[in-house]
């Protein structure tokens, strides 16, 4: 029979405090197992203020428990802690019912003794690629497309910034899609290598979409946030794949994230909206200035008409200073709804983050970052996320209730 461990999705491995023969034995047994990579190996146990062994983000981390113990529970209960999906194998030379009982309270699904025995480790493995395959069967991610009300709104900065924390703070399975039909701007921003491989390809080939066909169409960011970038180019012309076939992706790809974030370009025409019809969330991103609140008055019109059910409308105000613009009362009176976020103005962070391709942070000093990380909070919170936000004053599905309003 075929080994599972030969085919199908990548499992990575970080190890931590294994001595030369144990490393040894390590490399030896997943020599002959190409879907299996030794991402890195550490000598030292997880410090504090020290993020490098969390951010590896492998699928298993494999921790020496004899060198310290105290130290190894610490860092596999940081590990289960920040990243809740990951697996973690304890090695140790003792068979002590009490020490296998604490490893296994800090978060180890596996503990093996030394030396590894190669079949064990094979099984140990497979079992951590079975329980991806069955959460993944249950997860049904969520669309959220952002779409600027005209162009250069923001949409492509707030994309990757939400993506990036979703992966990298919240540990989400998260998937940016830029769907702009060509030159889209998400890799940039991202710092990543341009790809020859892009979005328009994959819904092209919606009818024999698997795994194997996706792979090698994504990029992944620092973060852990998956990118399926843009054409880079305008010829041929993208844009004419059909709406089943974009349902047809995007259902496929609800079953592999939990989260699907589509930078979508201006417009409220038949490629976006096929998106649009898709998702569980649409931000319609404006900034406060006159013309923009134009636009935005017009889409919301335009939405309407089309019966696209309003409480998936989500107004974002980006931009937005206290000092200048239009007041916030002033535009909620205007679209007869109210502003779901604000982002501060902040065009050097902003300008700082694209130039570097790092757009999450794990501290959210800073007014804008604080911002999207309230947001981002709020995206993978349980309760209603407009509950959460200070910004979300009012629940979206209330707004039906306004005397006298019009259905928007
Ligand atoms: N909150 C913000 N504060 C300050 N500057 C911002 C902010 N958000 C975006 N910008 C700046 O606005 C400009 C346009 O942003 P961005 O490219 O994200 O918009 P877009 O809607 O994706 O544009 P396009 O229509 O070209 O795709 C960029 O220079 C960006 O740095
Ligand atoms: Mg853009």
């Amino acid at each position: 029979m075929e080994n599972p461990l030969q085919v199908g999705e990548p499992l990575s491995l970080v190890t931590i405090c294994l001595d030369g023969y144990g490393l040894g034995q390590l490399r030896n047994s997943i020599a002959s197992l190409p879907m299996v990579h030794l991402r890195a190996e550490f000598q030292h146990y997880l410090a504090q203020n020290d993020d490098q062994i969390l951010l590896e983000r492998a699928d298993i981390y494999v921790i020496d428990f004899d060198q310290n113990r105290e130290e190894a529970v610490h860092t596999a209960e940081r590990i289960h802690e920040v990243l809740g999906r990951t697996a973690i194998f304890a090695l140790s030379s003792s068979s002590e019912p009490l020490l296998i009982i604490r490893a296994m309270r800090c978060g180890c699904s596996e503990y093996l003794l030394k030396p590894v025995n190669h079949d064990e480790l094979l099984k140990a493995l497979t079992r951590v690629r079975e329980q991806r395959k069955e959460k993944r069967e249950h997860i049904r991610g969520q669309v959220l497309s952002f779409l600027g009300v005209k162009g250069g709104s923001g949409v492509t900065t707030l994309a990757t910034y939400i993506g990036a924390l979703l992966a990298k703070v919240h540990n989400r399975r998260a998937l940016l899609v830029d769907y702009h039909p060509e030159l889209g701007d998400a890799a940039f921003y991202l710092s990543l290598q341009r790809h020859h491989y892009h979005f328009y390809a994959l819904a092209e080939n919606a009818h024999r979409l698997d795994a194997d066909l996706l792979r090698p169409f994504l990029v992944q960011h620092p973060s852990g946030l998956d990118v399926l970038q843009s054409p880079d180019g305008f010829d041929p012309p993208y844009g004419q794949v059909s709406a089943e076939a974009i349902e047809h992706t995007l259902e496929f790809l609800r079953g592999r994230y939990e989260r699907i974030l589509v930078d979508c370009p201006p417009g409220l025409d038949k490629a976006n909206m096929a998106i649009i019809a898709q998702s569980d969330q649409l931000y319609l991103i404006t900034t406060p200035e006159t013309p923009a609140l134009r636009h935005l008055i017009h889409h919301l019109d335009q939405l309407r008409s089309l019966d696209y059910p309003r409480e998936r409308v989500r107004v974002v105000v980006n931009r937005h200073s206290k000092k200048g613009g239009v007041a916030d009362d002033q535009i909620e009176r205007a679209i007869d709804k109210r502003i779901y976020w604000k982002v501060p103005n902040h065009y050097a962070e902003v300008m700082k983050a694209i130039n570097t391709g790092a757009p999450a942070s794990l501290s959210g000093s800073s007014e804008l970052m604080s911002s999207l990380m309230r947001w981002a909070d709020a995206l993978t919170a349980k309760q209603p996320e407009a509950a959460k936000g200070k910004e979300a004053v009012k629940p979206a599905a209330s707004f039906g209730a306004r005397a006298g309003g019009a259905a928007r």
